[in-house]
């Protein structure tokens, strides 16, 4: 059982409170946006919704969206907890892509852009850019905007997510990385990267988020992304464990 406490302020702007918490053994970390023109509350990629709901009665602001970077299960767990819980239910979105893998969902608002473009999305009195950017599931979104970058499982801190989970693909996610490192050209140097899981580095050091020039210096799929040979050798694109065996047999099965 994993401990939980108050989730920890990450970043306050005019506009934005931005909560950080890292949720369940899966070293997952859950983002909750608060606009502050209307405390109106969007939560990203929930895996526990009794924490959330119970955090944001006591902050008195009230969860409207729903935003999924992508469906594996350790980034919806929470999703219907927040539903049941709740009278006003918050509006659920996840991009249509994610049909792909077999995520269906009845109260999915489907966002379905292209992949390596962007659609604008709003709540309360702020809008965020989101980017399709697939490789790790078919449908994975990044979501910039109000000096934050929310990468899902697309980018870590140091590395990227896998591409060997059923729907994941090796190159796609070299393309969205390409194209993502485009992107941060024109984004505010010190926005925060935040990603969908913290992992320990070698010296120890957990950390949770990073500025985006600290970040660029340090991915190695940033730096490996234009160059397909050393993209194809990165260590962590697959492993040799029973979630890529159980996409093996998806695979075959659908074939
Ligand atoms: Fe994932």
């Amino acid at each position: 059982m994993w401990c939980v406490g108050l989730p920890n302020l990450i970043l306050e702007t005019e506009k934005i409170l931005l909560y950080q918490q890292q949720l369940g053994e899966w070293d997952n970390l859950n983002h909750l946006i608060i606009c502050k023109t209307t405390n109106q509350a969007c939560i990203i990629d929930p895996f526990d919704g009794k924490f959330w709901l119970d955090f944001c009665q006591e902050q008195k602001v009230e969860i409207t969206e729903i935003w999924l970077t992508h469906t594996h299960w350790d980034h919806i767990k929470g999703v219907e907890e927040l539903y049941c819980a709740t009278d006003n239910q918050p509006i659920l979105r996840c991009h249509i892509l994610e049909q792909q893998r077999g995520y269906e969902s009845t109260r999915a608002h489907w966002w379905n852009h292209h992949p390596l473009s962007s659609v604008t999305e709003r709540f309360g009195a702020i809008e965020f850019a989101i980017h399709c950017t697939p490789g790790h599931s078919p449908g994975h979104v990044t979501i910039i905007g109000q000096g934050i970058i929310i990468t899902g499982d697309c980018l870590f801190l140091y590395s990227c997510g896998r591409t060997d989970l059923f729907g994941g693909d090796q190159e796609h996610q070299r393309q969205s990385v390409v194209y993502l490192k485009d992107i941060f050209r024109t984004t505010p140097i010190d926005s925060l990267i935040l990603p969908g899981h913290q992992y320990e580095r070698e010296d120890g050091s957990i950390p949770t988020t990073l500025k985006l020039d600290v970040f660029l210096m340090g991915n190695l799929a940033i730096q490996s992304a234009h160059d397909i040979a050393l993209w194809n050798n990165l260590p962590f694109l697959s492993f040799d464990d029973n979630m890529a065996e159980q996409a093996r047999r998806q695979k075959a099965q659908q074939s």
